[in-house]
């Protein structure tokens, strides 16, 4: 296992690329078990989770080709069994993805339940309650979400929470049901548009993605396709507030600020000046230390749960009082006590903290706990006096493309080392 060695103190400045978005990767990748024929994926990051898929499909019998830079081809014709098994749905809760399309395509499918989480308990209900409303019989034995249909029905189907991959989830089924199915309370992300455009590239019929109902007319089969997934806007956020919690001046290319209008209106609201072009996006201080901003984490197009973190870094160096609400997940903030490690001034009362901006953090051993947490605590060594060494860093590999490297890009100093302390614990998350 490898540590991240961070020497803290100057500005971050300069340029970084945003990767291809994670969350658009993994439903779109899940989406080829809709079609015996192959489906090119391009803009894929290389990171952990997009592995995890890949050997998850892998596992089913899908050839899996990874091709020229940053596309992935998956070719379902091959499939042999219809299982994903604990072993790998343990690691990444995303795994749930694959159940809708084996659903729909194969008329069963059988996918270890993700289990509790870093987070919080994090329930697949929405998920299984909308396949049953479409036909599917489900039961859940052993740790396993055991499912079968004839052909899914389409059908409407309200939803009593926002859930992102349970939308994408019944979406991909619904592509295959007979007849139409209206998703209500839809989750609004940008990845669920992205993964109805590459549906869309298949054959199939939907409308209102991206709004609260969604649209889907079923058809008998789809075809291959080619996609090129949209730019990681939590990934371009968190290079943002690693510019503007530094005093420093960032600017991050080959992405799409107009995901992200909230984050650049706090980051803006922190004193930073904020320009932006089609696909480009930079903060810059000039050298001011930031002011303070409340953040209310809510579903898209709200202020992103993933990008919570990041501002309780920012806060904890900024001038005043900071309030930051976590609306979407139950337990998420564990990388509080990490940065009271490191001097920073926060109180949580239920699910709020409340941070007090001071001058400096102090370096010092922290652990990641989960992949948005992660990333916060690096934020802190970069701009910390002194040494923090990062431990359990796997949670940014799964999430993060080549994260020392590009803060390095931008005069972070971070280093990745082998890290020889003996590990207790292993959880996971988003
Ligand atoms: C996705 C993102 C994750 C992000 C989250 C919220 C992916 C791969 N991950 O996670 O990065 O933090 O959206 O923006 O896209 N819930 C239920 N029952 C369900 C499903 C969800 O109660 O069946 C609850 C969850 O416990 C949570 C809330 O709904 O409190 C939102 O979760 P959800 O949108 O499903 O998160 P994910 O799709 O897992």
């Amino acid at each position: 296992m490898d540590l991240l060695r961070i020497e803290g103190g100057p500005p971050l400045n300069g340029v970084v690329r945003a990767s291809g978005a994670k969350n658009a990767t993994l439903p779109v990748m899940a989406s080829a078990l809709l079609i015996d024929e192959p489906l090119f994926v391009e803009n894929v990051p290389h990171l952990e989770d997009v592995t995890t898929t890949n050997v998850l499909l892998a596992h089913m019998g899908v050839s899996v080709t990874i091709g020229d830079y940053m596309v992935v081809e998956a070719d379902a014709s091959t499939i042999t069994q219809c299982v994903a098994p604990y072993d790998l749905v343990k690691t990444m809760r995303a795994s749930i993805l694959v159940l809708g399309p084996l659903l729909a395509r194969h008329g069963e499918a059988e996918v270890s339940l993700p289990g509790g989480c870093a987070i919080g308990a994090r329930p697949v209900d929405i998920h299984l309650r909308g396949l049953e409303a479409m036909g599917a019989e489900i039961r859940v034995e052993g740790g396993y979400v055991k499912a079968r249909c004839a052909r899914l029905q389409g059908a409407r189907i309200p939803m009593d929470m926002v859930t992102v991959t349970g939308t994408e989830n019944l979406m991909m089924a619904a592509t295959l049901a007979d007849g139409v199915t209206v998703l209500e309370n839809a989750a609004r992300e940008p990845e669920v548009i992205d993964l109805a455009n590459c549906l869309i590239a298949m054959g199939a019929e939907i409308s209102g993605a991206g709004t609260s109902t969604i649209t889907i007319r079923g058809k008998k089969q789809l075809h291959g396709a080619r996609h090129r997934v949209c730019p990681d806007r939590i990934e371009t956020g968190t290079f943002l507030v690693a510019g503007a919690a530094s005093r420093g001046c960032v600017k991050v290319t080959h992405t799409d600020p107009s995901l992200i209008d909230v984050v650049l209106a706090k980051l803006a609201a922190a004193g930073a000046e904020v320009t932006q072009g089609n696909d480009w996006v930079q903060v810059d201080m000039h050298g001011r230390r930031p002011r303070s901003v409340d953040v209310r984490t809510s579903p898209y197009p709200g202020f992103p749960t993933d990008m919570q973190a990041q501002f309780c870094v920012l806060n904890a160096v900024a001038d005043g009082v900071g309030m930051v609400t976590e609306t979407v997940f139950e337990n998420r903030f564990m990388h509080v006590s990490e940065l009271e490690r490191m001097g920073a001034k926060i109180r949580q009362e239920g699910h709020t903290v409340r941070v007090t901006g001071i001058e400096q953090l102090t370096g010092a051993p922290v652990m990641a706990t989960d992949l948005r947490a992660s990333a916060s605590l690096v934020i802190a060594g970069l701009i910390a006096d002194g040494t923090t060494d990062v431990r359990r860093i796997y949670h940014i590999d799964r999430g993060y493309e080549c994260i020392e490297e590009k803060m390095a890009q931008l005069g972070g100093i971070i280093r990745r080392l082998p890290d020889r302390a003996p590990v207790t614990a292993r959880g996971v998350s988003v």
